[in-house]
């Protein structure tokens, strides 16, 4: 989590060190472990989510996370629907939401739009999706996923397919699996979209092994964990460069036969044609319960916030 003076936001997974994650895994546990000692975590507050790009599960959950901790939300779930399409800059539209909640969970198609919110915001901003590049709590959640099925988070061999280069699922993961030794990646992205260089930053920045290499075959038969990803095609200034990446590293009943059994299989969703629906019932898939993760995740993440300002307010 980040501080701009005492309010505290969540814009980027870079932001959380491991001593942070521990804690904040430590708390999923205790939420999925007993939920209703929860249930009024977040009595008498208000939290806005105001998604300007669409979403299904990373909404409906921090929506439903918001609900069992007992608070009321509001919400603009669709950026037409608001002052946004009257041509309100972004942050006028937080300061004036600022005055109904006490929070805003924002998603916003703008690389910079979590840190312009959090610069003009007198509540916490959450940054549920920033353009190609942040979407901190989507990582943390897939992190989570990754240690509570594999039990660690280093000396993985992580296998990252897809959109590398305007993705910002695959961006915001790298960030925090970097954090921890032993870890090698091998990516795979069509051409046009091959792995963003921040991310070859990060990666060097703390000496991570990684290859690149073209194909999915080429990297199946000792993965830990493999992270597909969908084409962002809205993020594609040219077409016909996505109509020719498409289909380029599809994982198949075939190819996955390559995977190790104890590999697992993830996916932020929604998916296209990068996994075969047949792969769904083999015990290796994760995504569903993934995205079932991303409820606990913000539940923990919304009760840390929200625990933190009463500590400081005692
Ligand atoms: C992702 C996103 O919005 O970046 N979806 C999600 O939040 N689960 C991935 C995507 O849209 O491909």
């Amino acid at each position: 989590m980040s501080e701009n003076t005492n309010i505290r936001h969540i814009i980027s997974a870079a932001d959380f060190s491991q001593s942070d994650l521990r804690d904040l895994f430590t708390l999923i546990n205790s939420i999925k472990e007993a939920p209703h000692h929860f249930s009024s975590t977040l009595s008498n507050r208000v939290i806005a989510t105001f998604f300007c790009e669409p979403s299904t599960r990373t909404r409906v959950s921090f929506e439903s996370a918001i609900a069992r901790l007992g608070g009321a939300c509001i919400s603009v779930a669709d950026g037409a629907t608001s002052s946004n399409a009257k041509g309100e800059t972004l942050e006028d539209m937080i300061r004036t939401v600022g005055g109904y909640a006490d929070a805003i969970v924002l998603r916003h198609p703008e690389d910079d739009s979590a840190e312009r919110a959090a610069c003009v915001a007198s509540i916490p901003i959450i940054c549920a999706g920033a353009g190609a590049r942040h979407h901190p709590t989507q990582a943390l959640l897939d992190l989570y996923t990754i240690v509570e099925a594999r039990d660690r988070l280093s000396d993985l061999l992580i296998v990252v397919a897809g959109d590398l280069m305007h993705g910002r699922t695959a961006r915001s993961l790298i960030e925090l699996l970097a954090q921890y030794e032993g870890n090698r990646f091998t990516f795979v992205a069509p051409p046009q979209c091959t792995l963003h260089p921040d991310s070859k930053a990060v990666l060097d920045a703390h000496k991570m092994a990684y290859r690149e290499v073209p194909t999915l075959e080429d990297a199946l038969v000792d993965a830990d964990v493999l992270y597909m990803t969908r084409l962002q095609k809205e993020r594609f200034a040219d077409k016909t460069a996505y109509e020719r990446a498409r289909g380029t590293y599809s994982l198949s009943s075939t190819n996955v036969d390559q995977l190790p059994q104890d590999a697992i299989i993830m996916h932020p969703l929604p998916r296209n044609e990068e996994i075969d629906s047949a792969i769904d019932a083999d015990p290796r898939a994760r995504y569903f319960t993934q995205a079932h993760n991303g409820l606990f995740v913000r539940m923990a993440l919304l009760a840390t916030l929200f625990e933190t300002e009463a500590n400081t307010m005692s």
